[in-house]
Parts: C-alpha cells; structure tokens; sequence
C-alpha cells in the first residue's frame, strides 16, 4: 500500500555554471519546520555503469509514429528523446523480422538449404524503424539494440513464424533440412549490414525473445545451452564481418528474471560469458529484484501493463498504470538487481486503449503518461556511461539512488512512499556543491518533473516533499576532497 506521490530526485552538477531557466538554490524557512530525514550519498562507493534507458517502437508501432500528423509526430518523438520536452531516451530496441514476407523478414523465402546462398532482401523501411532510428541519432541516441524474436521459420524445427520451435542444430533440435545455425548467424549480420549501409549503428545484437515461451507469433524456444551453441557460431560470424568492435551479443531476453538466472549459469557452464556483452531480462513473470550472478552488465529489455486501461495517473490507487508503480519497479530493478539499463515496451502508439504504452498519439497531439516520466526522473538526469553511488537512507518510506555522471554532475532519486510530507537533509561525501536544482514528480502535475525548492550548504542538499517530493538538484561547482 503507497498512499504517496512524490519521486525526490537531486542531481547536483559540478563544475559547470547552473543552467538558465533552472532556479538557483533558495533557502526554504518551512524546510526547518519539520525534522529532516538524513540520506547520505557516498560518491567513493560505486556499484554498475549505466547504459541507459529505452523503448521499443515493434510491431508497427514505428509506423505509428511515422504516420502521425506533423505535430503529434514531432511531440511524440521529442516525449521518447528529448531530454528537455521528454524523457531524453537513450536506447531503442528495434525487432529484427523473422517473418515470411519481405516487410517482415530480410529472408522471407527459404534458399532451400542452409549452405544454399541466401536471397536477402531490404525494403529500406523495416517496419519504419530505419525512420524511426535515423530520427533518434537526430536526438543523439547511439545505442541500438536489434533483437530478433526468433530464427526465421524454415531454420526451426517447427517450420512455423510462431509457435516456438527450435533452431535446427543447436543440442537437441535436429532437422532433416540440416543445421541453420551459421545460416542463422549470417543473417542476423545481414541485417545488421543493411543498417550500417544506412548509417545507422547497431551496438546489440539479441537472437531470442522470451525463449521459455511458445508464442503464437515470432517465437523460438531455447536454453541457456542452447542458446550458447549458437553463440560460439554467432560471435565468431561477427568477429569475421570486421563487426566485433561494433556489436555486443545480448542473451537472452527471458520473459522473467529467474528464468532468466537460469539461462546465465548455463551461458556460463558453457564457457560463453566472455562473449556476451550484455546480459538481458523482460520482467513479466518475475521482476528484477537481486543481481544476476554475472561478469556481464544486465539489462531490463521489456516490461509494460499488457492489462490495464490508458492510465495518466502518477498516484490515485496504486494501479500498475501509473507512474509511482513504475518508479518502484525501476528502483528496485537498479539498486537491487544492480540493471544497468532499464527498457520499457513500447512507446508511442496510436489507438491506445491500455496503459502498455508510455504516450498516447490521437489526432494532433501526444499525451504521455505519469509511467513516461517516471522514467525520466532517472533517464534525463542518469546519462549513458553514469555510475551509480552508494546511498542510505534516515527511513524505509525513502526510497534513494544516486548516480555520477559522465559530465561530473551528480543525480539523486528520493521516493516518497509515505503518505506523510518528508524534508530531506542530503549528506554527499566525496564533495562540496554550489548549487542545487531540484524537480518534484506529483500527481498535480501528472508526474512531469516539475522544479521545486531545494537549497545547499557545503556537501548538504535540503528539500522539501510536500507529502510529494521528488528533488533534482544543479550545482555550479564542486570541490572534490578525494
Ligand atoms: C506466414 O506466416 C504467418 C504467421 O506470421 C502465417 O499465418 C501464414 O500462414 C504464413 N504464410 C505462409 C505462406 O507460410
Ligand atoms: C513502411 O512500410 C509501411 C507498410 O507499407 C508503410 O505504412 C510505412 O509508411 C512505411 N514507412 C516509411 C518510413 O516509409
Ligand atoms: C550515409 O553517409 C554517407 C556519408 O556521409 C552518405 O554519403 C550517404 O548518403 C548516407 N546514407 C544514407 C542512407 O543516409
Ligand atoms: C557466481 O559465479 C561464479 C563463476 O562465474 C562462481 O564461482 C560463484 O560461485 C557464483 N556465485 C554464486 C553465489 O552462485
Ligand atoms: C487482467 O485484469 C483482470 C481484471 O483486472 C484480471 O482478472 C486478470 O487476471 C488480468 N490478466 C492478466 C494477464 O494480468
């Protein structure tokens, strides 16, 4: 039960002059009227690197957005990327077709047999995800992870888009057709040729999707083992194609997190580990919520409501499709699962009727959700290559994470899970601030981190949460003592 509202979040920027528009530390007399709960930060203490956040736009959801009217295409696309107007995602999970036409697959024909030359095909739209990925370098995005659902129907063992199967000749699936598993590999580096002649650079590449689960669409079934066989195929294929520097193998998309430590210890039974590059979980049948036994940066590739009506609530009932739910999640999943990256389903979509997505396209307008910006509250402020920092917090209704980023600012999330308003005394060791910005996430203001009064002294940030906190916090320089 959460009766609050409030995402507390501070980012404290060093070294660099506070930004225009943002306001400068004032001091709050009704901050001293309340004791304030002590969180400490401790910039000397640091855990994983973060990648970034991100979304899919699958399944025709890119088109969505290419179809849109001019203004709600340009609101949508700034709601995902832009750091100022929205969300500032940095990662886009794009899916590689295994379908039987050529708008969904690369090789939608059999070529007969996997030594047979393969008859690739590139319609130069792929599902508008080229569009939509050449879109997101225009607002800095450099992380592109491609993701198939599955081989292509004639390398499986059920010779079916969906359904499951097999990749024939991993341990266990053999097929009279033969072993698919280079044919496999050269067309997932196909595919990711075809984007690279596009200038768009793929730096992930997965091979599974949910492979515990026989979908009646894309689908292909695997263990850990069997998902290794075809690694030590896949990652010598890259190596060979001059794209080993490029591509990182991802494994294993799971639909839930236990399977997915599952798939990990056999990965490295199978002495794989190495090649991997990123370790990767959805969260539908169990969430993220200790750290995967793994060398490897683990990510959270795919979680939504599938169930819920459109929701822009940030806190009414506690209803999965609103934001505060959300914030919870993707606390728990960095600070206890140690995630290095955290990717919701889908974006954007036109004819929403559920809370699966994070912005609502009709007509002329985009509408995002409180979901949306929770999110934010860590993806516009933890950027790509940040390092998250040990915090402790006064009291367990105070939910914290801190991060040092790459441009030597500092961020920090506080969640309010308490019903009551809770001041905040911020202790950061390892500097001193010169200014402080922070934003609130509400449900007055839909969950848009909004500013909010915050103040500095030294190494000590104090805000207010008005029964709602959520701080941000920019400082203009620091002294660092170590
Ligand atoms: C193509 O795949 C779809 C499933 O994605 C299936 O319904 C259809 O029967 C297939 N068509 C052919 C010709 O294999
Ligand atoms: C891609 O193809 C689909 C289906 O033909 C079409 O609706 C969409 O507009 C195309 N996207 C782009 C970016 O041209
Ligand atoms: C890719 O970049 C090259 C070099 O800038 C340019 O000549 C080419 O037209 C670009 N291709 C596409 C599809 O944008
Ligand atoms: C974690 O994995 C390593 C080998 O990769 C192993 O030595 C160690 O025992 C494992 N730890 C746990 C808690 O399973
Ligand atoms: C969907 O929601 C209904 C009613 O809210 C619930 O009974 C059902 O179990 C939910 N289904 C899933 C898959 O969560």
């Amino acid at each position: 039960m959460y009766s609050i509202v409030v995402v507390l979040s501070l980012a404290v920027r060093i070294a660099h002059a506070a930004e225009p528009g943002l306001p400068r530390a004032t001091s709050e007399a009704h901050v001293l009227q309340r004791r304030a709960t002590s969180i400490s930060v401790n910039l000397g203490t640091t855990f994983q690197e973060m990648d970034g956040f991100g979304v899919s736009e699958a399944f025709g959801r890119a088109t969505n957005i290419f179809s849109a009217t001019a203004s709600a295409q340009t609101a949508a696309l700034d709601l995902i990327f832009s750091p100022t107007a929205g969300a500032g995602l940095t990662i886009l999970r794009n899916r590689i077709g295994n379908g039987n036409t050529s708008a969904d697959s690369i090789l939608p024909t059999s070529p007969g047999s996997p030594s047979a030359t393969p008859n690739y095909q590139y319609d130069n739209n792929d599902s508008s995800q080229l569009w939509l990925s050449q879109k997101a370098i225009g607002y800095g995005v450099k992380t592109f992870y491609a993701d198939a659902w599955g081989a292509p129907y004639f390398m499986k063992t059920n010779g079916a888009v969906g359904g499951g199967g097999s990749l024939c000749g991993v341990s266990g699936a053999s097929c009279a057709s033969g072993d698919w598993k280079q044919a496999y590999a050269n067309f997932l580096v196909s595919y990711v040729q075809y984007y690279n002649k596009n200038n768009i650079t793929i730096t992930h590449l997965g091979f599974l999707n949910e492979p515990e689960y026989a979908a009646s669409y894309s689908s292909m079934l695997s263990s850990g083992t069997q998902a290794a066989d075809f690694i030590k195929v896949l990652y010598p294929t890259l190596q060979s194609a001059g794209l080993g520097n490029q591509v990182k193998i991802t494994c294993c998309d799971s639909e839930g997190w236990n399977n997915q430590k599952t798939m990990t210890a056999q990965l490295i039974s199978a002495g794989v580990e190495s090649q991997v590059g990123v370790i990767t979980s959805h969260s539908y049948t169990t969430s993220p919520d200790v750290a995967i036994n793994t060398t490897r940066n683990v990510w959270m590739t795919e979680y939504a409501d599938l169930n819920g009506s459109w929701n822009t609530n940030w806190y009414s009932n506690g209803a999965m499709g609103e934001g505060l739910y959300w914030a919870k999640l993707i606390y728990n999943g960095i600070v206890n699962a140690r995630l290095s990256a955290y990717v919701y389903w889908e974006g954007a979509e036109t004819d929403v009727t559920t809370d699966s997505c994070l912005i609502s396209i009709s007509g002329s307008t985009a509408t995002p959700s409180a979901r949306l910006w929770a999110l934010a509250q860590w993806s516009r402020y933890v950027r790509p290559g940040a390092t998250r920092v040990a915090t402790t917090s006064g009291s367990s209704a105070l939910l914290t994470s801190a991060f040092k980023n790459p441009d030597g600012t500092v961020s920090i999330q506080v969640i309010n899970t308490a019903s009551a308003a809770q001041d905040v005394s911020v202790s950061v060791s390892g500097g001193t601030f010169g200014a402080v910005t922070a934003f609130v996430s509400q449900q007055s203001n839909g969950g848009k981190p909004t500013a909010t009064a915050a103040s500095i002294s030294g190494a000590v940030v104090t805000g207010s949460a008005p029964g709602s906190v959520c701080l941000l916090a920019t400082s203009s320089y620091i002294t660092r003592s170590s």
